[in-house]
């Protein structure tokens, strides 16, 4: 029996399939191309395989959860995985993320694999400042990606319910993540760590007032892990994140703060196209399944700060 992670050389894949390496699972890694060999340093035992496949491709994904008596399916991959990457492709965002959910779902059913776990986004409860449960009605932000993603969950919500497994088709929703194994395509945290050590300079014209929830990569594997192995789940629909939202200006200023030297200067108001989302209501997860976030900004700057200087995760 086997864990699949697809996207697992992804950023919020490949440490979901470090942490579930390292508690001793069989994991299958199924990605469309094994580029950030990476990301994965370290946890390429025997218990890991890789499996370079397209989750456009229906009778691949069928094959490989039959083949790996996967039982469990974490699914991370998406071919447009953000807002910024969806920007003026809404027709391929659209189509690619709804396909890749539909297809790992159909495949995950006809394999019979017992749980289906979506990683889906907070971008689908939109703009505001009231913490958003699962229960809120979905009102998507971040254009084409955030009705992808409002759709891909629910297709996994009517998949559990059509076929009567209805907490087993679960839709996850995590926000602005960050963590070792990329600096740069990250949100905020990663590129401006990695701006600070490489120059001592950071330096963004406008958005200090911008807060978001910024999530470490280790404390959404947490989550997702604690998903795929509880024995019963009595929800179709989970938050991730911290509960806890910081503007642009107090991440500068831990960075000042744990790189010596680096001069911080970010303007006010917010970054251009950026609306402030709503923060995660995360009581769900934390009452049900024990889920407390461990990184809290502090921690997270310094374990980027760690990887990006020795290389550790
Ligand atoms: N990173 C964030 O801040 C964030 C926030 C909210 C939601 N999400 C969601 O979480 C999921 C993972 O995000 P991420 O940041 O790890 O993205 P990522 O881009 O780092 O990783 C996605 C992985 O999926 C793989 N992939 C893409 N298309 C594929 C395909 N057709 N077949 C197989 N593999 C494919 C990529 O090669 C990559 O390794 C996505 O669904 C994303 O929308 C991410």
């Amino acid at each position: 029996m086997s864990i699949m992670v697809t996207g697992g050389y992804g950023l919020v894949g490949s440490a979901a399939v470090r942490l579930l390496a390292q508690k001793g699972e069989e994991v299958v890694v199924y990605d469309i191309v094994a580029r950030d060999a990476e990301f994965l340093r370290g946890i390429d035992g025997p218990r890991v395989k890789s499996v370079i496949g397209d989750t456009l491709d229906l009778p691949r994904l069928i094959d490989v959860m039959t083949d790996h008596q996967v039982e469990v399916v974490v699914h991370t991959a998406a071919p447009v995985s953000t807002d910024i990457a969806a920007k003026g492709r809404p027709y391929q965002t659209i189509r690619e993320n709804i396909e890749t959910v539909l297809n790992c779902a159909e495949a995950a059913r006809l394999a019979k694999v017992r749980r289906f776990i979506h990683v889906g986004s907070g971008a689908v409860y939109g703009g505001g400042s009231e913490p958003a449960n699962e229960e809120t009605p979905l009102s998507p932000s971040g254009g084409a990606y955030g009705v992808s993603k409002a759709a891909g969950d629910m297709i996994v919500g009517m998949y559990g319910t059509h076929y009567g497994y209805v907490t087993e088709y679960v839709a996850t929703r995590i926000v602005f993540v960050y963590g070792p194994g990329r600096a740069e395509e990250a949100t905020y945290v990663g590129p401006l760590v990695a701006a600070a050590l490489r120059s001592h300079e950071v330096a963004i014209p406008r958005g200090g007032d911008y807060r978001a929830e910024f999530t470490h990569t280790y404390d959404v594997a947490r989550g997702l892990y604690l998903l795929a192995k509880a024995p019963r789940l009595q929800h179709a629909v989970y938050n991730i994140g911290t509960g806890r939202q910081y503007t642009l200006w107090e991440v500068a200023d831990e960075i000042a703060r744990q790189v010596p030297g680096t001069r911080v200067n970010v303007g006010p108001g917010l970054p251009e196209g950026r609306t402030i989302r709503r923060p995660l209501d995360i009581r769900r997860i934390a009452e049900e399944l024990g889920y407390r976030p461990e990184y809290d900004l502090q921690a997270g700057v310094s374990s980027v700060k760690r990887w990006l200087t020795t290389g550790e995760f």
